[in-house]
C-alpha cells in the first residue's frame, strides 16, 4: 500500500456468494482510492465440485479458488502476485486497457515471474465491466490447474439492478478421484481442443442460487474454460444481453448467446416468482445442459413490463471508419503455412521439412509461433500507429471456431453477429470459414498479444502480436 493514497482492502468476496455490495473497509488516506490485493500462487487442495467433491491439487491465486475483485471506476488496482508454484507465472488483465507494462505476458511485456518471486501490478482501470485474469504461461496447463480469478470495474449502471450474480464456467480436467487428466493431447489441439469431464459453474455442478422473486438481476458470465464453447439461453424467465466482453449495447432480447472461451456477457434477467426457477442452460450439446438454477426467494414484486435498462457506455474514441487503415488476418492450419518459425527463431520452410513440428498445428498469416519458444520473439503480424483507425479483417480459414482476441484495446465488431449491433468486445468468436471486419483507434503504444483463445490452438501456433507506436 502506498502512502498518500486512500487505500481499500478488499474482503474476500467469492464468485459463488449472491454478490449484492460486499461491504469493504475504506480506510481514510488522502489522495486517490487504491484496491489493494495480495495474490498468493500457490498449490491448494479445494474440493471440486466445491463442498462436496473429491480434493483436487489445485493451482489458485487465492484461498477462494476463484477471487474476485471489485473496483469502482476511477479506482486504482494494486496486486501483488507471489509466485509460489514450482515453475513461472505472470497476470494478464482479460479485456483492461492497461499500460503495456501491465499486460502480463511474458518476454513481450515483462520477464516471466519465476518461482519464488514476485511482481507488483499498478494500474487504474478505464473501462467498467466484466473483466478476468489469468496466467499467461504455460497456460494450458495452469490455467486448467485453476489459475484464474474475477475482475469487476463498477460503475455502468444507470439503473441499478435488484441483485447481482457473478457466474464463473470452467470445466475441470479431472476423474472421478479428483486426479487431473491430461490437459492437451496432439490431436485434441489439431481439433476443437480437449474438454474436461466435469463442467462447472463457480466450481459447483447445476449450483441453484437465489435471486430476489420478481426482481431485476443482473448475470455477470465468464466463460474462463480453456476450450469450451457455450451456447447460453435460459428457460423460465425473460432475458436481455446488456454487455458483451463488459461493454454495454443497447439491450438485446436473449435467445441464445455463443460464449467462446475468455468472453463474458452480461444479462439483466427478470427473476421467477417466489419459489420458481429459470435454468440457464447450455444448447450447444446433444442435449442441452443446465448450467445453473435461478430460484425466485422472498415476497413476489408487482408485476410490470421488462424493460431493461442500457449501461453507460465506456468512453471509447470512436474508430474513423472513412479514412482507417485497412488490414487482414488469415487463421489457417500450418499444414498449409509456408513457413515456421522455430523456438530458436529458425525458419522452417514446409517443402524443405516434411516432419513439422508435432505440436504446431495452427498459424495466423501462415506463421506460427510455438508457444515453446515465446521467448523467440516472431516478428510483429503488423505495426500500427498511434491515435490512427484500423479495420481489421479476420478470416478463419479452417472448419473450426476460434475465439479471437486482441490485448490492449477494445474493438467495435463492425458486421453484427449475433444479432447484436454496435457492439464491443476484446474477443470475437469466429465460426468455421466465417469472417468478420473489427474496427478501434490504436490508444495504447506497446506490444499486445493476438491470439485463439483456445488455448490449445493458441499454444500450437494461433498466436501473434503486433505493435502500436
Ligand atoms: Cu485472455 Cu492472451 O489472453
Ligand atoms: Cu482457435
Amino acid at each position: 500500500m502506498r502512502i498518500g493514497r486512500r487505500a481499500l482492502l478488499l474482503g474476500a468476496a467469492t464468485a459463488g456468494a449472491t454478490l449484492a455490495r460486499p461491504s469493504t473497509p475504506r480506510l481514510a488516506i488522502t489522495g486517490e482510492e487504491s484496491v489493494v490485493r495480495r495474490l498468493v500462487a500457490a498449490e491448494r487442495r479445494i474440493r471440486v465440485p466445491s463442498g462436496d467433491g473429491p480434493e483436487v491439487a489445485a493451482w489458485t491465486f487465492a484461498d477462494e479458488p476463484l477471487p474476485v475483485i471489485r473496483l469502482r471506476q476511477g479506482e486504482r488496482l494494486q496486486a501483488r502476485l507471489e509466485n509460489r508454484l514450482p515453475e513461472p507465472i505472470s497476470i494478464h488483465w482479460h479485456g483492461i486497457r492497461v499500460p503495456n507494462a501491465m499486460d502480463g505476458v511474458p518476454y513481450l511485456t515483462q520477464e516471466p515471474v519465476m518461482s519464488g518471486q514476485g511482481f507488483d501490478y499498478d494500474f487504474v482501470p478505464p473501462d467498467t465491466g466484466t473483466f478476468f485474469f489469468h496466467t499467461h504461461c504455460n497456460t494450458i496447463e495452469q490455467l486448467s490447474r485453476g489459475l484464474a480469478g474475477v475482475l469487476i470495474v463498477e460503475g455502468d449502471e444507470v439503473v441499478p439492478h435488484d441483485a447481482e450474480l457473478v457466474l464463473v464456467l470452467r470445466d475441470w480436467r479431472i476423474d472421478a478421484a479428483g486426479a487431473f487428466t491430461p490437459f492437451t493431447s496432439d490431436a485434441a489441439a489439431a481439433k476443437a481442443g480437449t474438454f474436461g469431464r466435469l463442467r462447472t459453474v463457480n466450481d459447483r455442478v447445476a449450483p441453484v442460487l437465489d435471486v430476489p422473486a420478481g426482481g431485476d438481476v443482473r448475470l455477470r458470465i465468464l466463460n474462463v474454460d480453456a476450450t469450451r464453447i457455450a451456447e447460453l439461453g435460459v428457460e423460465g424467465a425473460e432475458a436481455a444481453v446488456i454487455a458483451t466482453d463488459g461493454n454495454g449495447l443497447p439491450p438485446l432480447p436473449l435467445t441464445s448467446w455463443r460464449l467462446g472461451p475468455a468472453m463474458r456477457l452480461d444479462l439483466t434477467l427478470r427473476a421467477p416468482g417466489p419459489g420458481q426457477e429459470a435454468v440457464l442452460y447450455d444448447y450447444f450439446a446433444p442435449e442441452p445442459v443446465p448450467l445453473a438454477r435461478l430460484r425466485g426467494t422472498g415476497p413476489a414484486r408487482p408485476d410490470r413490463p421488462f424493460a431493461p435498462a442500457a449501461l453507460r457506455p465506456s468512453d471509447f474514441a470512436e474508430p474513423d471508419l472513412a479514412r482507417a487503415d485497412k488490414l487482414r488476418l488469415t487463421f489457417q492450419t500450418s499444414a498449409i503455412a509456408s513457413e515456421i518459425v522455430l523456438k530458436d527463431g529458425q525458419v522452417l520452410r514446409l517443402a524443405d521439412n516434411l516432419c513439422l513440428s508435432a505440436a504446431t498445428h495452427w498459424a495466423i498469416d501462415r506463421r506460427s509461433w510455438p508457444e515453446q519458444g515465446h521467448q523467440a520473439l516472431p516478428p510483429p503480424l503488423f505495426e500500427l500507429v498511434q491515435g490512427r483507425s484500423y479495420v481489421i479483417e479476420l478470416v478463419n480459414a479452417t472448419q473450426y471456431q476460434h475465439p479471437i482476441h486482441l490485448h490492449g484495446l477494445t474493438f467495435q465488431v463492425l458486421d453484427p453477429r449475433q444479432g447484436a449491433v454496435g457492439q464491443r468486445a476484446d474477443t470475437v468468436l469466429l465460426g468455421p470459414r466465417d469472417r468478420t471486419r473489427i474496427a478501434f483507434v490504436a490508444d495504447t503504444p506497446g506490444d499486445w498479444m493476438l491470439h485463439c483463445h483456445i488455448i490449445e490452438h493458441q499454444e500450437t501456433g494461433m498466436m501473434g502480436w503486433f505493435r502500436i507506436t
